[in-house]
């Protein structure tokens, strides 16, 4: 029943909203079809009612068309990612060489995620012993982001294989703005509900049990 001011979510609802955070993933591989800049426009409108401390909403998005620009981006991930290469051993160096961990040159859509570190939004309400909270903040929107993408069928992949420097040059940001995500965003090549790494043989994911304890 229907609250007078409230809403309230039928079981239809929630089986979709399970199925939503099931079927979403983190993905590299797009086909070239274009996105219609107003789906964007939705998932950002979305994003931009996540939580954030003190409703500072401290999230900056800068989309990245530029060729110049991107070819910066994809620049800055060979150098970190062979960087990376490096560091591995073994079987792990071999099956770390094979994992394709972007999509910078495909996807159509690009949008690097800043946290602004000292907006005064908010009035520092929950920032002063945790300043960490600030960028916090800036992930929550971008999951909302991703779960927004997904239920468009857009599949988005986060990208974190990056000289944040670099980034920040290429977007020409200003020093308070950290660097949370570089998102690539499109349609995907297929549609799995099971994570890409976990495919890959990379990782497999862990049942809650583990992670939950009550004291
Ligand atoms: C903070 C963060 C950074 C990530 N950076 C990368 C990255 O640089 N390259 C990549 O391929 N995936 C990256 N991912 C995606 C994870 O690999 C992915 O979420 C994980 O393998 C589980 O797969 P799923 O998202 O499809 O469930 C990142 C995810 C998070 C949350």
């Amino acid at each position: 029943m229907l609250k007078p001011h409230g809403k309230s979510f039928d079981s239809d609802f929630r089986a979709n909203f399970a199925d939503l955070i099931a079927w979403r993933r983190d993905v590299r591989r797009f086909t070239a079809q274009a996105v219609d800049e107003t789906l964007v426009q939705e998932c950002l409108q979305l994003a931009n009612m996540s939580p954030s401390v003190g409703l500072s909403q401290p999230w900056r998005f800068i989309e990245l068309a530029d060729p110049v620009r991107r070819q910066a981006i994809v620049n800055t991930f060979e150098k970190c990612n062979a960087e990376a290469l490096a560091d591995y051993h073994g079987d792990d160096k071999t099956n770390y060489a094979g994992l394709k961990l972007e999509g910078l040159r495909e996807a159509p859509v690009q949008l690097a995620v800043f946290a602004d570190t000292t907006t005064t939004k908010g009035k520092g309400v929950g920032r002063k012993t945790m300043p960490e909270m600030t960028a916090y903040s800036v992930v929550t929107a971008i999951h909302t982001f991703w779960l927004a993408a997904r239920a468009r069928g857009l599949g988005v992949g986060w990208v974190s294989i990056l000289e944040p420097e670099a980034v920040a040059k290429a977007c020409e940001t200003p020093e308070n703005l950290q660097l949370i995500a570089y998102l690539c965003v499109g349609w995907p090549q297929q549609e799995m509900l099971t994570p890409e790494l976990e495919t890959a043989g990379w990782e497999t994911r862990t049942d809650l049990s583990a992670f939950y304890k009550k004291l």
